[in-house]
């Protein structure tokens, strides 16, 4: 009750989850409020499945507070349990069945009668574009259907919180599109969406506001304009003719762009942050066209530019200084990154 009054769905403070010696979340904070897309962006490793097991019940906290719509998620797993879904990296729905098979089971498991769970099953599949696919066995879908099919089972009955770990990974664009509208039907019915992500273009066309999170703490948080603002809104990459101008075009790129440049592994290749902070409400394309213009003018040939927008890798070093794969210098535990077993699993 008190989440439906502060407008908080998930309220976390200084949540804690360690296997061993990792601490695979770290003391995480987090505040989201309800009927919004929340992000939470990070690398393989950071910890962001154990905070959504930890949210959804399936895993309890070895330390701090979460709250879900104002129910602690240990003392109140039940109340908490009965508003909110799951999907992602889970199997909900049993592959030997078609799409109509497994909607109208669970359909049954959450208490509708037959002829509920019938109805309500067409209507999702109509709406997630798998009619025809109904009839068939899941073990025969494409990764974008299953991705589709997981989703609508995890809102046979509409939940108040879903939590979608990681739901485009490893799909291809077309069907990312369609995940993506997805959430946001989803969103638009009132289901408040904990969303976790690799790509920072998906919460960026998702979430109205994102954590990014990096070892099990987040390092940083707000809305996708103040995250830009942090890390810029593109990077420039650029290759040059000749690698003896690189010192030259990386003071060019620096006071034309009033950014760090990066130096590449690649001798005549630098990368910099445009849009950011200090882009005096320029555009991130013209700010890149005016060092362009600059690096001519200084003689510089460019063999090859590109501006996008950056990459994860890019985030995080602009937020961390070391990219997503390398080790933190007082992480001593080499990169013993794997899973060992799921025996902490489902202990609450
Ligand atoms: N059941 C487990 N047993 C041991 N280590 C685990 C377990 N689950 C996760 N980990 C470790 O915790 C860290 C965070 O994992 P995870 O939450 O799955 O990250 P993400 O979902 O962001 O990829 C990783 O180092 C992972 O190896
Ligand atoms: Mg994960």
């Amino acid at each position: 009750m008190s989440g439906q009054t502060s407008g908080l769905a998930i309220e976390t403070a200084g949540l804690v989850k360690t296997f061993g010696e990792t601490r695979a979340v770290d003391g995480v904070d987090l505040s989201v409020p309800t009927g919004t897309v929340y992000g939470v962006l990070g690398p393989n490793g950071a910890g962001k499945t154990t905070t959504v097991k930890m949210l959804a019940t399936l895993l309890r906290p070895d330390g701090g507070e979460a709250h879900v719509f104002g129910h602690d998620v240990v003392r109140e797993a039940d109340e908490v349990r009965s508003r909110v879904s799951l999907t992602g990296q889970y199997a909900s729905v049993d592959e030997d069945l078609t799409g109509t098979e497994n909607l109208v089971l669970l359909g049954r498991l959450l208490g509708h009668d037959k002829k509920a769970a019938r109805r309500r099953g067409e209507l999702l599949l109509e709406a997630f574009g798998l009619t025809e696919a109904a009839g068939k066995q899941v073990k025969h879908y494409s990764g974008g259907m299953r991705r589709r099919i997981d989703i609508a089972a995890s809102i046979l009955n509409t939940p108040d919180l879903l939590f979608l770990d990681e739901p485009t990974t490893g799909l291809d664009p077309r069907s990312r599109n369609q995940v993506w509208d997805i959430v946001r039907a989803v969103v638009a019915q009132g289901t408040t969406v904990l969303l976790t992500t690799q790509y920072l273009d998906e919460a960026d066309q998702l979430a109205s506001r994102i954590a990014v999170i990096d070892r099990g703490k987040v390092i940083a948080e707000g809305t996708k304009g103040e995250l830009k603002a942090s890390v810029g809104a593109g990077s420039v990459h650029l290759r040059l003719r000749d690698a003896a101008q690189r010192p030259q075009a990386e003071e060019v790129l620096r006071l034309a762009l009033d950014a760090d440049v990066q130096r590449e592994p690649d001798p005549v290749a630098l990368t910099a942050r445009v849009g950011g902070g200090a882009a005096n409400g320029q555009g991130a394309a013209e700010q890149a066209a005016r060092a362009l213009a600059e690096l001519a003018r200084g003689g510089i040939v460019v063999d090859n530019f590109s501006l996008g927008q950056p990459s994860l890798d890019e985030v995080f070093l602009a937020l961390t200084g070391h990219d997503t794969r390398t080790q933190a210098p007082q992480d001593t535990q080499g990169d013993d990154t794997e899973r060992h077993g799921t025996k902490d699993e489902a202990a609450a």
